[in-house]
């Protein structure tokens, strides 16, 4: 960490961001930015909370209960790069007089594409495909290599239509032909649901048990922990593909390898793990299942976005205006 110059409140950064978002947060505030973009342990998350008006962390910083226990606190705003914010414990964050706020909106697109791009590859073998030529192993064309799935007029069953789930019931509707179901216990208006083209099903249940892909779009919550479980997977069908761009805990991880393994269902695409960075070793192995490190709202343009709402999120808390996006 640098050291903080006075006079304006004082912030913690926990990661490197991309470097017109790190001067912003320089000119605005004292900003101690990351130097070397490690993980921040729990003891450095202390010391932060204890000695910054502010922090800005991202998802590999755990505040939990016991981490926002620190005294004495000096933290007033835990400003979340990032629109997923399970990694803070929102309750222990409210009842030490903490606000938080996070970044919505702007990584919608880019999360959508993510999600559509894996299933893409999973039912086409992209990923297997591309280990295969750079493997050097291709011989030439043939006509029954490596044949996928059609995703094109299929059925595609989305467990939350939020945002991100929305948009991507748009791109697979309108780019795909593809018929969009979906479960939400708070689901959208029914014109934009018939703007999509999308069929409202009565539960998660019901959606797996139709969907040729399956897309998770929830939050992660302790309703939503282990949502898609053995007793799910088998639900589905034996065709069906799954898909994780949310957050890995939505997935039971070991029940998923134990399906893939019996070929209860085709594949999967995930770009979220219940143990980030680890992966169940199974699944490195598996050529039906697409592996990505979390990649959803990672382009050049969407994380210069997070951290100028982020930055915005900090201005109007420190002028002591209403930030745009506080959960609590
Ligand atoms: C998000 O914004 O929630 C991304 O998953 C990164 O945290």
């Amino acid at each position: 960490m640098t050291t903080p110059r006075t006079g304006r409140p004082t912030l913690v950064v926990t990661r490197r961001l991309p470097s017109a978002v790190e001067q912003r947060l320089a000119q605005e505030f004292d900003a101690r930015l990351s130097v070397d973009d490690h993980a921040l342990s729990t003891a450095e998350l202390q010391a932060a909370l204890t000695s910054a008006d502010a922090l800005l962390p991202t998802v590999t910083d755990r505040l939990s209960a016991q981490v926002l226990q620190v005294e004495p606190l000096r933290t007033k705003i835990l400003a979340n790069f990032g629109v997923g914010f399970n990694h803070i414990d929102v309750a222990a964050a409210k009842a030490r007089g903490l606000v938080v706020t996070n970044t919505p909106d702007v990584l919608t697109d880019d999360t959508a594409d993510d999600a559509v791009m894996l299933m893409l590859m999973v039912a086409r073998r992209a990923g297997e495909g591309e280990r295969h030529v750079r493997a050097g192993a291709w011989t030439g064309w043939r006509p029954t290599q490596m044949l996928g799935t059609k995703v094109s007029g299929k059925t595609l069953g989305l467990i939350g239509m939020g945002r991100i789930g929305r948009a991507v019931a748009r791109r697979a509707h309108h780019g795909f032909g593809m018929r969009v179901i979906f479960h939400d216990p708070y689901p959208p208006p029914a014109d934009v649901v018939a703007e999509l083209g999308a069929e409202a099903k009565r539960g998660v249940d019901a959606v797996l048990r139709e969907a040729d892909f399956v897309s998770l779009h929830s939050p992660a919550t302790p309703e939503t922990h282990h949502l898609i479980n053995a007793a799910r997977l088998e639900l589905m069908k034996p065709t069906a593909f799954l898909i994780n761009t949310a957050r890995g805990d939505i997935v039971d991880e070991a029940a998923l390898v134990a399906a893939l393994k019996a070929a209860r269902i085709a594949g999967a695409a995930l770009d979220v793990f219940e143990r980030e960075p680890q992966v169940s070793p199974e699944l490195l192995t598996m050529e039906n299942v697409v592996l990505l490190p979390h990649l959803g709202s990672a382009t050049q343009e969407t994380r210069l976005a997070m951290g100028l709402r982020a930055l915005e999120n900090l201005k109007a808390f420190f002028s002591g205006a209403a930030p745009r996006d506080r959960v609590v």
